[in-house]
């Protein structure tokens, strides 16, 4: 093998203790049936209300909720669609949140209803009185297909689930998963498992695998390529996992992924890219400078009279909020490429999470028993 010469390394032996107790939380935090009839049944509630706000209206579950990813009392995630052209022309992100989060307000059924019309994507956020947390999206086409993108890499290997759900684990127990307060989605976190096992050879890159042996087709979805291979029963067709690749624990791969993020991908150059199944250059992404953008969805009170450029005044005037945009620790999105999923990080978060990577590839590599209570201990 020609794997770098690693000094932490621990043995099979320990590799073994995680792997068997990594397979128990993976059992432990998965989502009861009981669980699912409750998401299904506000979704179909959700439904029927969008229907009643917006005419022909359909809602679609996204997220963990649609990739087989979820842990137990996981949040919802849906996405509403109005089926006539010409509504959903009519209806913007921020007057759809306005719109359905008052009339949900109406149900006391629903409870902390927020309406965030100001996030990069709108949304509703609410609790039902049933348990379920749910976010309430509009028109998102592509995060219907990166959620289907997720789940066929999820039904190539059944260690990708048992990985992405203690990662997770992690990440919640050492609060370093809010992208609202700099730190990662959960959706990043497994973009980076995927990169990881990409590079361990335990995946393919769904995107360039083509049944036949054409080229790749181009899908339209929002102005981005949607395609990729999702006949995952057929797979062994086109692509075959090498023998070492075939026999790594759960155990192995969530060492390599913490040492991976604390010791050797360069932050300050590199840019994970499960779409092109390794490593971009920011510089070839044009990803080196922080700028900050008015928000694109918001209402702009004072619109300009015509496509002008607009003026530093006029700039000035724009009331929206403003978006900004970091490439400290650069994630592309497999679809939408010129969106870093790690935009939220700035530099004080960046060392908090690398400091939580070198945490967790420490312990993992000093003592396989009880290493994964101790690697998801809750901060402060
Ligand atoms: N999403 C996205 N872009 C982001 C964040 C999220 O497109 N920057 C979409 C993806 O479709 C993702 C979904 O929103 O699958 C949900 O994201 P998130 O809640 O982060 O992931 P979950 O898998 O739902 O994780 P959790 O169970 O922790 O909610
Ligand atoms: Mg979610």
């Amino acid at each position: 093998s020609d794997r770098k010469y690693d000094p932490y390394r621990p043995s099979s032996h320990v590799f073994d203790l995680i792997t068997r107790d990594a397979k128990i939380l993976c059992q432990e935090l998965d989502p009861m049936p009981e669980e699912e009839t409750r998401k299904l049944a506000l979704l179909q509630r959700l439904s029927d209300i969008a229907n009643e706000v917006f005419g022909q209206a359909e809602v679609l579950p996204f997220g963990s909720s649609g990739n087989g990813l979820a842990l137990a009392n996981a949040d919802m995630d849906v996405c509403v669609f109005l089926n006539s052209q010409q509504m959903a022309e009519e209806v913007s992100p921020v007057e759809f949140v306005e719109r359905i989060g008052d009339r949900l307000e109406k149900d006391n059924e629903f409870e902390n209803i927020l309406q965030l019309k100001r996030a990069r994507v709108p949304i509703v956020k609410l609790n039902h009185i049933n348990g379920i947390a749910c976010d309430i999206g509009y028109q998102n086409d592509l995060a219907i297909w990166n959620t289907r993108l997720l789940r066929a890499y999820c039904r190539v290997d059944t260690r990708v689930r048992d990985v992405v759900v203690v990662i997770k684990k992690w990440a919640k127990c050492r609060k370093i998963n809010n992208p609202y307060t700099g730190s990662l989605s959960s959706y990043a976190y497994v973009l980076l498992v995927i990169h990881v096992l990409q590079r361990q050879g335990v995946l393919p890159n769904l995107q360039t695998i083509v049944s036949g042996n054409g080229k790749i087709p181009y899908w339209d979805c929002q102005g981005f390529n949607r395609y990729f291979f999702e006949d995952i029963p057929n797979l062994a067709r086109y692509w075959q996992q090498t023998p070492e690749a075939a026999t790594q624990t759960v155990g192995e791969l969530l060492y390599e992924f913490f040492r991976y993020f604390a010791s050797e991908f360069r932050y300050a150059s590199h840019v994970v890219s499960i779409r092109s199944g390794g490593l971009l250059t920011k510089e070839s992404k044009e990803w080196t400078k922080d700028f900050t953008q008015p928000h694109p969805q918001h209402p702009q009170p004072q619109a300009p009279a015509d496509d002008a450029p607009q003026s530093e005044e006029q700039m000035q005037a724009d009331t929206r909020p403003i978006v900004k945009n970091r490439y400290l620790f650069c994630i592309e999105d497999p679809f939408e490429l010129n969106h870093n999923i790690g935009r939220p990080v700035d530099r004080y978060s960046l060392f908090t999470i690398r400091g939580e990577f070198m945490r967790a590839a420490k312990i993992l590599s000093k003592n396989g028993d009880g290493a994964i209570t101790r690697l998801c201990y809750e901060r402060e």
